[in-house]
């Protein structure tokens, strides 16, 4: 099954609007060099969205997202950003349920499923990220972590990304792996994206269309060897995406299905 890859950035609480800008300026530019059949997106913080999205929007290869959303479409939630404004702002996709955000602001496997489901249905596409931790993988859990994250973190009657519309990209992320330097090995990610493929050919019929991107400590010198990987749909990539030339040069090394 051919599947586009996608390379995104998380830019996470890095940068204020006016570097955002720049930065996404300097990634348009050096889009010719990536080849076609690679998609690629950026996800500024949120006071950068604005900035970013009017550098890009006319470079249809270069899509926006946002880091996070509240469940709900609007309301009594101060300092939350609804999918909405997202939608409006021009976002394609918002990150959901990244490690850091489980760890600071407790989220749980039910709330990240609602955020999810809500971006879904204003037309955006969620990226869904799991990821188990260090002594959960000592401990031999890693799978299982990753199996009842997916289970429990999508919503329901999901399809992938390249189905009806919209539908969901998930990311593997483990959390040791993240601004660590350390990156896991492609062994482990091959077994890692597989078992997730299979969970979630237990919860759809369109399991082979979602695409899996690997995050954690995804570089230049790194991304050939994991992205040439079977279930490697792309990467999501952190400090690296903050410099254009290595986030360009992650997505030159993705293959493609052209
Ligand atoms: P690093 O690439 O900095 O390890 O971050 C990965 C990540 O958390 C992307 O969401």
């Amino acid at each position: 099954m051919a599947r586009t890859p996608l390379i995104c950035g998380n830019w996470k609480m890095n940068l204020g609007p006016h570097a955002a800008r720049d930065l996404a300026r300097a990634i348009v530019h050096g889009l010719p060099e990536v080849p076609f059949g690679v998609a690629m997106a950026v996800c500024p913080s949120t006071p950068c969205l604005q900035a970013v999205l009017d550098e890009i929007r006319v470079f249809d290869r270069l899509e926006g997202g946002a880091q996070d959303c509240h469940a709900a479409l609007s309301g009594a939630h101060t300092g939350d950003t609804s999918v909405e404004a997202l939608r409006e702002l021009g976002c394609a996709y918002v990150i959901v349920g990244h490690s850091e955000r489980r760890a600071d602001h407790a989220e749980s496997d039910a709330t990240v499923k609602a955020k999810a489901a809500t971006a879904q249905a204003a037309g955006l596409t969620p990226i869904v990220c799991v990821g188990e931790t260090l002594a959960q993988r000592e401990a031999g859990e890693a799978e299982a972590v990753v199996a009842a994250q997916v289970k429990g973190s999508l919503p329901d009657g999901v399809a992938g990304d390249g189905v009806e519309g919209h539908g969901v990209v998930v990311a593997y992320e483990p959390v040791w792996a993240i601004g660590t330097g350390k990156v896991a090995s492609p062994a482990d990610v091959d077994a890692m994206h597989r078992a997730i493929r299979a969970t979630l050919a237990g919860m759809m019929a369109d399991a082979d269309k979602v695409r899996l991107l690997y995050g954690g400590s995804v570089k230049p010198e790194n991304a050939a060897e994991l992205l040439a990987l079977d279930d490697v749909d792309g990467a999501l990539v952190g400090g690296a995406s903050l410099k254009a030339d290595s986030f360009l040069a992650i997505a030159k090394a993705a293959k493609t299905t052209g």
